[in-house]
């Protein structure tokens, strides 16, 4: 009777197969560090982003509408408040909110109808409806997280739900009555 074969284990063809992987691994690895850093030199690095700035074309949002854009890759709510709009706003005691701020302290002079925001709910950063059409703006009228139920109202102030503060309100300027630059 011959003895076992010493290295049948060697010759077992599952043994082969993981080697296989192994070896199309390995170049898998190698691709992904050639091509990450080509990938990298394509994007705009993160200064560029943090200093680019927006500009948008006021002129087709109609009092009463809310549109959707974005800015530095974050989505950007930009809104034409109507008159009752605005003296709901102004009417709400300031003392009561959690984050006291009134219109006229989020939007500019003599322009309280436009209000701009960041589209980034301040509790964990999900995207409020009430933005674009038919989109649900919550008890308040302004904008609704459906993430947790954070209501913001027609000057984006948290009223209600978890987020801490209100709708950031980015730097911008307007160029125009009808054109403003984000950022
Ligand atoms: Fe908006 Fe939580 S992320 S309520």
């Amino acid at each position: 009777e011959s003895p076992e074969p010493f290295h049948e284990e060697a010759h077992d063809p599952r043994r082969r197969d993981f080697i296989n992987i192994a070896a199309v691994s390995f170049a898998g690895v190698g691709a992904v560090a050639i091509v990450l850093p080509l990938i990298n030199q394509m994007n705009p690095s993160a200064d560029v982003l943090a200093q680019s700035t927006t500009e948008i074309d006021l002129s087709k949002i109609l009092p009463g509408q809310a549109i959707k854009t974005s800015f530095r890759k974050q989505p950007l709510f930009v809104r034409n408040l109507t008159p009752k709009e605005i003296s709901e706003a102004d009417a709400v005691d300031v003392s009561t909110l959690r984050d006291p701020q009134t219109l006229e302290e989020r939007t500019k002079a003599g322009k309280k109808n436009w209000l701009i925001t960041l589209g980034v709910c301040t509790h964990l950063g999900c995207v409020p409806l009430g933005a674009g059409e038919g989109e649900n703006k919550g008890p308040f009228g302004g904008y609704f997280c459906p993430c947790h139920g954070s209501a913001y109202d027609t000057a984006a102030r948290i009223r209600k739900g978890p987020a801490p503060t209100n709708l950031q309100v980015p730097d911008y300027a307007f160029n125009s009555d009808t054109v403003v630059t984000v950022g």
